[in-house]
């Protein structure tokens, strides 16, 4: 299976799905990292595993052009399921529709609750006493998709933004491998806002 992920930043799920690929966890190979900011951390990331890696500049270009543009590398590499890791941009129908049900993100909450930016933020804001985060398929909407898989993390006394960040993320860079993982071996079958999990070859281990 050949794996596209999409950047903006620091790469730290990146770089947790690459090890994942590397103990074997996903089999999978990513074929292409791209990213619509130069400085972005999780470039050098790539760079350092020898994954092809490219910028791809958005300035001047409407949502769609720009979508396009992506679209083309990815078809191009033979990507089959792209992975939105910090991808600070909402995509395209375009984009959407080009790779159906084969485009995944992860969130820092668990969804329905806290859609868009600083979603911990706002999960303390609102005093909830659990956050956590999900992997989902993206649709057209923002973070709207079928949700495949989600981790809880209780919120305590003392939380701030940042230890909160902390926590989900820990649970992030096993939750999102596991979600690649189960895709890769053909286990997700998405029936219209569920995504159910066969479980048959768990059970035959
Ligand atoms: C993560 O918190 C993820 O949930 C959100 O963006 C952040 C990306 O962090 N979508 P990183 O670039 O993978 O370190």
């Amino acid at each position: 299976m050949k794996i596209g992920i999409l950047i903006s930043g620091r790469g730290s799920n990146l770089a947790a799905i690459i090890s994942a690929i590397k103990s074997d966890k996903i089999p999978a190979k990513i074929s292409l990292c791209l990213s619509d900011r130069a400085s972005a951390k999780g470039l050098e990331i790539a760079y350092l595993h020898k994954i092809p890696a490219i910028f791809i500049d958005p300035k001047g270009l409407s949502r769609e052009e720009y979508d396009h543009l992506l679209v083309a590398e990815l078809k191009n590499k033979g990507v089959e399921l792209v992975c939105l890791a910090g991808f600070m941009r909402i995509i395209s129908p375009y984009f959407v529709r080009s790779f159906p049900n084969r485009i995944m993100n992860i969130h820092p909450a668990l969804l329905p609750s806290f859609t868009g930016l600083s979603a911990q933020k706002q999960a303390l804001d609102y005093g909830a006493k659990v956050s956590g985060c999900t992997v989902h398929f993206v649709d057209e909407g923002c973070d709207t998709g079928p949700i495949i898989l989600q981790k809880a993390v209780p919120i305590l006394e003392n939380d701030t933004e940042e230890s909160l960040a902390k926590k989900i993320l820990a649970e992030e860079y096993k939750l999102y491998p596991e979600a690649i993982s189960l895709f890769c071996q053909g286990r997700l079958r998405v029936e219209g806002r569920r995504v159910r999990i066969d479980n048959t070859l768990a059970n035959q281990k």
